[in-house]
C-alpha cells in the first residue's frame, strides 16, 4: 500500500463527519489536505486537528453549489501547490421538507445543487490537474439511496445520489486512459449531522448501532492509497444493524 507523502487532496464537506474524518486519514498517510466547506470554523478545527497529529492542512472555504467559487479554489490550489492528486467530492446536504408531500421547487433544487451539481463542479475543476499529472484518484460519497431510492431520503436527494453514481462511472469509461480513477462510494446510515435534518428523529442508542464517520474515512484512505494500476469502481459501506434490513426482517416474521 503506498503512503501519500507528496500528494494533494482536496476534501469537500472536511469540517464535520464523513469528511472530516477522511481528511484526518488522509493526513495521516501524509497527504497534504485542503479542506473544503461554508463554514470556516468547523474547517480550522479540522485543520487544527491534522496539524496537531504532525499534517498539513489548508483551509478553503466556499460555497461548492456556485460554480466560480469551486473553480477559483480549483485555481488557487493549482497555483499553490501545483497539483491535486485526490478529490474527495464530499460535500452534500438534505432538507427536512423532503417527501413529495412537502417538496417544494426551492428545496428540490438546494438538494440537486448541493449534491449533484456540486460534485460536477469541482469534477471538472480538478480533471485538467489530474490530465496533466496522468494520475489521479477521485472517491465521490453517494449514499445507497443512489442505488435504492429511499423515501426516508427523499425523491429529490435519491434522484441526486444516482446521478452521483453515473457521473462517477463514466469518469471511468473516459478517463482511464489518462489514468484517472473514479469510485462511486455509497454509505449506508452514517452517524453525523446530516442526520439532524431527519423528519424522525434517530435517538444516540440508534446512532452508535450506525457507521461511523471514521469508518467511512478509513475506506476513504483505503481507496486513495491503492496502487495506480487498480480502481475501485464502486463499493457500499453499511452498518450491520441496517435498519431497513430489520424492518423488512420484522414485518416478514410476523
Ligand atoms: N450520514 C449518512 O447517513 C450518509 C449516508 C449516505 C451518504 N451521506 C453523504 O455523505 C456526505 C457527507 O455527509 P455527512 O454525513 O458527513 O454529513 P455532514 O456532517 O452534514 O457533512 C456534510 C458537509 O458538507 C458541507 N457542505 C454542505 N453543503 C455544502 C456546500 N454547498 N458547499 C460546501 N460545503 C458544503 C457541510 O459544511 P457547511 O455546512 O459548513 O458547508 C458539511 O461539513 C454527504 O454527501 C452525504 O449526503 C451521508
Amino acid at each position: 500500500m503506498a503512503s501519500l507523502t507528496g500528494k494533494v487532496a482536496w476534501v469537500t464537506g472536511a469540517g464535520s463527519g464523513i469528511g472530516q474524518a477522511a481528511a484526518i486519514a488522509l493526513a495521516a498517510e501524509g497527504a497534504t489536505i485542503v479542506l473544503t466547506g461554508r463554514r470556516k470554523e468547523p474547517l480550522q478545527e479540522t485543520a487544527a486537528t491534522i496539524e496537531k497529529a504532525g499534517g498539513k492542512a489548508h483551509i478553503k472555504p466556499g460555497d461548492l453549489m456556485k460554480a466560480a467559487a469551486v473553480t477559483k479554489i480549483a485555481r488557487e490550489i493549482e497555483t499553490e501547490h501545483g497539483r491535486c492528486d485526490i478529490l474527495v467530492n464530499n460535500a452534500g446536504l438534505n432538507i427536512l421538507e423532503r417527501s413529495w408531500a412537502k417538496l417544494t421547487p426551492e428545496g428540490a433544487e438546494q438538494v440537486i445543487d448541493g449534491n449533484l451539481s456540486s460534485a460536477f463542479y469541482c469534477t471538472t475543476a480538478v480533471l485538467p490537474m489530474m490530465r496533466k499529472q496522468q494520475d489521479g484518484v477521485l472517491i465521490h460519497t453517494s449514499s445507497m439511496a443512489g442505488r435504492n431510492p429511499s423515501l426516508l431520503s427523499g425523491p429529490a436527494y435519491s434522484a441526486a445520489k444516482h446521478g452521483v453514481v453515473a457521473m462517477s462511472h463514466t469518469i471511468n469509461q473516459e478517463e482511464c486512459v489518462n489514468g484517472i480513477r473514479s469510485c462511486a462510494l455509497l454509505p449506508g446510515e452514517v452517524a453525523t449531522p446530516i442526520l439532524d435534518k431527519r423528519p424522525v428523529p434517530i435517538t444516540p442508542d440508534e446512532r452508535k448501532r450506525m457507521a461511523q464517520s471514521e469508518d467511512v474515512g478509513d475506506l476513504i484512505r483505503y481507496i486513495a492509497c491503492l496502487p495506480p494500476h487498480i480502481t475501485i469502481n464502486e463499493v457500499w459501506i453499511t452498518p450491520t444493524w441496517n435498519r431497513g434490513y430489520v424492518a423488512n426482517l420484522r414485518r416478514s416474521n410476523t
